[in-house]
């Protein structure tokens, strides 16, 4: 609730860990007072600035939740405008605000702000997960003036944290490389984080970041924000240190190329931007943070999943039914619930045999599959296994019918040449023709066959020569593109709200909290090298739950399958190899390995993970998971050094099980008739406390570069 104190109104936005503090002075204007640990004490966040000796504020604005540009603001602007009579000052004054309470766990706060000499308004919005410690915020913009108001910039969320040294961890890649991380303390100015790709916006660089206070960020202390904006398009990111030494986080769609005319009376909705701080370090904020996605973000993220055999990296283009049927038959054999159809089927005049040609044609090409997608649906029914779709709606290749009935429906420049991506263009989805045209791919695929149980949906290419034949304004094509494809996702989840769909973009381009409303999980990498694989799903762990990664075992590295399939299961698993080549021996133990999968996937989806050992400083990593009641929990280890002495010589220490329990261990996914080398005490009886002060050792070493291990509670 706020409440009033003799220097003004207090605006406390508070989880059950955390609290940002607004406070409103005199002059109506409003500040960032506080932004850290939840005080049980309400008045002691008043106290917390008097305690601050640091440089004064001359223009007395350096800490407002959303500063403006062109009156007395002299950092980076969250917002800049030009309004209808060509004044370039906004200044925002405090006028009220108010608070919902949304559900038991969820409370919302709205601050309005006003100009006083323009009828330009702003609300900003605050929404406080509390159990999750996790906040969202953005901003509304109205304005009533004579004309458009030209919107310069108009960020979601304006941070203000008091401290003195931060330490960024950003990251940053490429195909086949996402998710390499970078930790820098941050110097005075400003360092921006952002991409200007358009579509598959996250290639170079994901809307995800972390900062600390005080020190580089640990797993399980010091002070840490997780951030990320939920905006599936360009972004940025500011981060300003400023000369108090206070750091400014400055979020939202990036304003690059993208100036917004805002029509009286219409508003504007920023995308979120989404944190959580942790005093506890980057385990509990990502735990906090998984937790939320689950709960509230990730389409059906408290449900369950489905395994699958995918023909990507088996066939590439190269099928035909009577292949694919024997996949179908792989599908079964494996024990897998779906298979997964590729790229590939479709095209005729332009027939899909490559990436050059068919893109946007999606008629099942009659020489792979005469009789069509439903002779494959109908032979997955008869044998009792699912079948799900590749789809890349959004993009078209020139070599297609769609280019040539519709070149207006192609984003690039009309008075240059095109230039390519993949070989292929963007379709211009501002466009709501474009719009009814992706919808009906997807809508036509489940019409035409109800039992489809699955969509894998690609996107792989950027946005060279943005210009809409459609747009009036083209400076608004990056922000109407990506509310385009919003739209479709709404349409499509209006109409088949269960489906899974995998989140892909030639990898890992495009994974964010905006999309995943949509989708069950997402594709983190072409990059399936189970070694690789365990840095890059370690890094995405730090904000994304393990539900909701695609891991797929194929023939990337040169690992034993075992390797491959341990670490394909710390997410969602899934197979892309040619089965018929596995040895005997192989095919038994991915067979096994699913089947133990079924029984730990409920953890895995479902529990709390702890990273236990790094690879990035170790010559092994573990990781495990929890479930909620502390009765069950997996550990995964594997060896990532091929030095002479590698392996796990000393205990590991377990973490989040309960000190009060005894657990049995069990190492699973052996190899048929291979024996385990774990040392058990008698009674195969430990304590939880014995667990995480002393620890176990999971005997990870160049013979057992992988370990998993299954504690069962027996009390
Ligand atoms: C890129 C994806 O990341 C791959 O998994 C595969 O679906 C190809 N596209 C197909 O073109």
């Amino acid at each position: 609730m706020s409440y009033t104190v003799a220097s003004g109104q207090v605006i406390p936005i508070e989880t059950k860990n955390s609290a940002m503090v607004l406070t409103v002075d005199k002059g109506h204007l409003l500040h960032v007072s506080y932004f850290g640990k939840k005080l049980e004490d309400k008045n002691d966040y008043i106290q917390f600035k008097q305690q601050l000796q640091q440089a004064g504020d001359p223009s007395g604005v350096s800490n407002a939740p959303y500063s403006t540009a062109g009156s007395r603001n002299l950092f980076e602007p969250a917002i800049s405008v030009i309004h209808a009579d060509g004044n370039t000052s906004l200044a925002l004054q405090y006028v009220s605000s108010s608070i919902k309470k949304v559900s038991d766990d969820i409370v919302e706060t709205s601050v309005q702000l006003k100009d006083p000499v323009y009828d330009f308004k702003v609300t900003l919005i605050y929404r406080a997960y509390q159990t999750e410690n996790v906040v969202e915020q953005w901003a509304e913009i109205l304005q009533n003036e004579q004309g458009d108001v030209r919107l310069n910039k108009f960020a979601s969320a304006n941070l203000y944290w008091y401290g003195r040294d931060f330490w960024l961890k950003q990251y940053h890649g490429d195909w086949a490389r996402e998710m390499q991380p970078e930790v820098t303390k941050l110097s005075h100015g400003i360092k921006t984080l952002d991409t200007k790709l358009g579509t598959r916006a996250d290639l170079f660089q994901p809307p995800i970041f972390m900062v600390s206070n005080g020190k580089a960020p640990e797993e399980d202390q010091g002070e840490v924000m997780l951030g990320s904006i939920e905006w599936s398009g360009n972004y940025r990111i500011d981060l300003e240190l400023d000369n108090q030494n206070n750091l400014r986080v400055i979020a939202g769609m990036n304003n690059f190329a993208d100036a917004y005319e805002l029509a009286p009376g219409k508003l504007f909705k920023t995308p979120r931007f989404l944190y959580t701080l942790s005093q506890k370090g980057t385990g509990k904020a990502s735990r906090d943070l998984q937790a939320w996605a689950r709960k509230y973000r990730i389409l059906d993220g408290q449900g369950s999943r489905l395994t699958l055999l995918n023909n990507w990296e088996t066939t590439n283009f190269n099928f035909n039914e009577e292949k694919l049927k024997a996949i179908l038959g792989d599908t079964k054999k494996l024990g897998v619930d779906l298979f997964l159809l590729d790229d590939g089927w479709f095209g005729n005049k332009y027939p899909r045999n490559d990436d050059h040609a068919g893109l946007g044609d999606w008629q099942a090409n009659k020489k792979k599959l005469p009789n069509g997608i439903q002779a494959v649906v109908k032979q997955a029914d008869q044998m009792g296994v699912k079948f799900g779709i590749w789809i890349e709606p959004e993009m078209v290749n020139p070599k297609s019918e769609l280019y040539e009935n519709h070149p207006d429906w192609v984003i690039k420049q009309p008075n240059r040449p095109e230039y390519y991506f993949r070989n292929q263009l963007v379709l211009d989805l501002s466009n709501p023709k474009v719009q009814d045209f992706v919808f009906g791919i997807v809508d036509s695929l489940f019409i035409k066959n109800p039992t489809l149980a699955y969509i894998k949906w690609d996107c792989n290419a950027v946005i060279y020569n943005a210009y809409s034949a459609h747009l009036k304004n083209q400076s608004e094509l990056y922000v109407e593109y990506v509310r385009g494809l919003y739209k479709v996702l709404e349409r499509i989840r209006a109409k088949y709200p269960k489906v899974p769909m995998m989140l892909c973009s030639g990898g890992g381009g495009r994974v964010d909290y905006a999309a995943l409303k949509y989708f069950t999980e997402f594709w983190p990498s072409d990059n399936t090298d189970p070694l690789e694989r365990i840095y890059l799903q370690w890094e995405y762990s730090y904000f994304y739950p393990a539900i909701a990664s695609a891991n797929h075992v194929t023939n990337w590295g040169s690992q034993p399958i075992k390797y491959k399939v341990d670490v394909a299961m710390m997410g969602k698993l899934g197979f892309d190899i040619p089965v018929s080549k596995l040895k005997p021996e192989e095919l038994t133990f991915c067979k096994d390995a699913v089947k133990q999968y079924d029984q730990l996937s409920d953890v895995i989806w479902h529990g709390d993970q702890y990273r236990l050992v790094s690879p990035w400083n170790h010559d092994f990593a573990s990781i495990m998971y929890v479930n909620t009641d502390k009765s069950k929990a997996v550990m995964f280890s594997y060896l990532v050094s091929n030095r002479y002495d590698a392996g796990s010589e000393l205990p590991v220490k377990l973490k989040g099980l309960d000190a009060h329990k005894h657990y049995k261990i069990e190492e699973v996914n052996l190899y048929k008739g291979a024996k385990s080398k774990i040392k058990l005490n008698k009674e195969n009886s430990y304590s939880g406390s014995f667990l995480m002060e002393v620890g176990f050792n999971p005997v990870v070493n160049a013979g057992r570069s992988s370990v998993v291990l299954v504690l069962t509670a027996t009390d």
